[in-house]
């Protein structure tokens, strides 16, 4: 494995066959040696139902095989034709307000509709049979980013599989009435029959059979997922499967999906016009990399410019498509690709950016892409070598959705915004994360990081508990270890799970306005919001203080020995600087590495195999900056030694071969740096 895939979706059936002579030239101009096809042509493919029409595509495969161009090839189902649609109005997907929603755009189908899995699966049978020995296939694309635009539906079918479901988790109505708690209300359900999805309703609803829902919906489409799977392992047993993420998409539990998929692949679309677009594209990547346990992953679709979704779409400056794609290969990436090849010139995505643009093969967008191709050609080495990461932070779906129920004591508690304040507090001090279950082995990790975790299981809360008696350091933060995995309240003081290894209990909490901001001291003063605990003490010391309200000069952070181990406490949200205190105390206490020296904006990633290691370095900024190694080594792609002091332009990024083999520590590279 030593070739980095690149290429895109290639949508050929939106062009003249005289076109897809030009595409494959240019195809191989550009080092392109993957595309995904066939995502949106069920159409094309089948006309009507059951009239096939594989003509178009057997030349095409044979033509980009001909160029040495391999497939990825996609099962299709994404978007049903609208045959579908006029002969089974059933399989339409329908809204919690009731409303069903009809052809013309994409994804038009109810996860439970028996016509819709008939019809895809025997689509999906066509497909394989035909290409099963066809020398360009690489890799099934199945489907398209499930829930991308519909992740839940409330017709008949989907209120009838949700009780199927229901009825497997629980058994009988009286267990699904205990972990409901439906006394409250009058909601106690008398037969599986009275049961139904959480639509439109007159006030808050159910919140465990929300969560019940949300569960199900996640699975419904798993199970497509594994439908379409199963059909492909029978059929061609050695072609990988994986179908494409959206990044850390709230409806998928993707620890879940992820032990279905032969290999994870993501689609990352960070906005340009953000001012930490490159970090939330750091946390995507080292997500995708810890679903299958730091196995490479395929950057399926980025775009190669702007897109055309958002209200107000940023052009990439010049560098930044290949710094963003060369970061997702630093953190994991076995492949770099795009949406999409040619840029359309019909339908709702032709002012998306696209390999080759609408002036064809010239310009800024289509030469970033050929030298990024050319470039990939040469870092092959790296795929032979691992992320290393000494922190991780607890990640779960479940708490997610749990968290983000309606009546809790703040709407503005998100859980996104809560993990993604540590990842870019560790991300500005160069500390690389593994994400992980948390119920997860813990001891590879010298520190655990566990944002908000409202909802555990016993197994959960005793696995944390255990990682720190036995020597970790674990900082968790307020609203954590509230309920169990049917959102009961865990009674018995808050956190109730986490008392005696944090040493404190949480009498009441505090939800601030919007704009209200409490001031936080201890060896420095921050500026917190959101949230406020009023902790009590049971051993554990404070760091820091509130100063203002009925609550001054009540912990807002504590720090705790507990066995073997320390645990930290975050009571509050805290500003940038605090967080940078906190996890920079919580990195010394772990004996966790961190590189503060290094310019502002630039990101270095440490990667280790078993002979060499390696140093990637990336220039978030718009200016050229100076680092100085600290000791030889050796840039990848220009195949040149350096040492002592180098510069990297503006956006820029290099691969170094260290010339020390790191032998399965973290080094530190990184003497000293100054900006330009
Ligand atoms: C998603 C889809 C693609 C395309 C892109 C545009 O990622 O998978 O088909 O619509 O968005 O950004």
């Amino acid at each position: 494995m030593t070739e980095i895939f690149y290429g895109g979706d290639y949508n050929p059936e939106q062009w003249p066959e005289t076109v897809w002579h030009e595409d494959v030239k240019l195809m191989q101009e550009a080092g392109v040696n993957l595309v995904s096809v066939a995502i949106f042509a069920w159409s094309k493919l089948e006309p009507e139902e059951g009239r096939y029409d594989f003509g178009w595509l057997d030349r095409l495969l044979d033509l980009l095989h001909r160029h040495g161009v391999g497939v990825c090839l996609a099962t299709a189902t994404a978007a049903p034709p609208p045959w579908l649609a006029r002969t089974y109005p059933q399989s339409l997907p329908v809204t919690a307000q009731g409303v069903r929603l009809g052809v013309g755009s994409r994804q038009q189908y109810s996860p439970s509709s028996p016509d819709y899995k008939r019809l895809a699966a025997k689509l999906v049978r066509e497909i394989a049979t035909r290409y099963k020995d066809h020398p360009a296939l690489k890799l099934w694309h199945v489907n398209n980013e499930y829930g991308c635009h519909v992740s839940e539906s409330f017709d008949d079918n989907s209120a009838q599989a949700f009780r199927v479901w229901l009825r497997e988790r629980y058994g009988t109505v009286e267990a699904l009435n205990e972990a409901w708690g439906t006394s409250f209300w009058s909601q106690a359900y008398g037969a599986w029959d009275e049961v139904t999805p959480p639509a439109a309703a007159p006030t808050f609803l159910n919140p465990t059979q929300q969560l019940d829902w949300r569960r199900f919906c996640s699975d419904a489409l798993l199970s497509l997922y594994r439908m379409e799977r199963e059909i492909l392992r029978n059929i061609t047993p050695g072609i990988p499967a994986t179908t494409n993420f959206i990044g850390v998409h709230k409806p998928l539990d993707e620890w879940r999906w992820a032990q279905e998929l032969d290999v994870v692949s993501n689609d990352a679309y960070p906005d340009p016009g953000a001012y930490d677009a490159g970090i939330y594209a750091a946390f995507q990547s080292d997500m995708m990399r810890s679903l299958k346990a730091g196995a490479p992953w395929i950057l399926m679709e980025q775009a190669p410019n702007q897109v055309q979704w958002r209200a107000r779409n940023s052009l990439k400056p010049p560098g930044v498509m290949r710094l963003w794609s060369l970061q997702a290969v630093a953190r994991g990436a076995r492949g770099v690709m795009f949406f999409q090849w040619r840029q359309s010139k019909a339908g709702a995505e032709k002012f998306h950016s696209a390999m080759v643009p609408h002036a064809g093969a010239e310009g800024r967008t289509w030469r970033e892409v050929r030298d990024l191709g050319q470039e990939l050609r040469q870092l092959g080495e790296v795929l032979k070598s691992r992320v290393q990461a000494e922190a991780a932070i607890v990640f779960d779906w479940e708490t997610w959705w749990a968290l983000e129920l309606d009546a809790r004591p703040s709407a503005d508690v998100r859980y996104l915004e809560q993990v993604y304040s540590y990842y870019a507090a560790l991300w500005h001090r160069n500390v690389t994360v593994d994400f992980v279950k948390p119920d997860a082995d813990l001891s590879p990790y010298k520190l655990v990081l566990v944002p908000n975790l409202y909802l555990v299981k016993d197994e959960a809360a005793a696995n944390l508990e255990r990682y720190t008696e036995a020597g970790g350091t674990l900082a968790l933060s307020f609203f954590s270890g509230i309920v169990d995995e049917n959102d009961q309240v865990r009674l018995g003081g808050y956190p109730a799970p986490f008392r005696k290894l944090l040493g404190l209990s949480v009498e009441e909490f505090d939800a601030l306005p919007v704009g209200v901001t409490h001031t936080v001291r201890g060896e420095q003063e921050f500026s917190a919001d959101l949230w406020a605990d009023v902790i009590a003490l049971e051993g554990a010391e404070p760091l820091a203080t509130f100063t203002e309200g009925f609550y001054a000069r009540r912990p807002a952070v504590t720090q705790h020995s507990f066995g073997k181990g320390k645990s930290f406490y975050l009571g509050t949200r805290l500003d940038g600087a605090g967080m940078a205190w906190l996890l920079e105390k919580a990195c010394q206490t772990a004996g966790v590495d961190t590189t503060t020296n290094l310019p502002e904006g630039v990101e270095a990633v440490r990667r280790v195999s078993d002979g060499a290691g390696y140093l990637t370095l990336l220039n978030h900024t718009d200016k050229s900056v100076q680092v100085e190694l600290s000791e030889a080594a050796t840039d990848l792609a220009q195949g040149e030694t350096q040492v002592g002091e180098l510069t990297l332009p503006p956006y820029g990024v290099t691969f170094l071969r260290l010339q020390q083999p790191a032998a399965g520590t973290a080094p530190t590279p990184v003497k000293g740096a100054k900006l330009d």
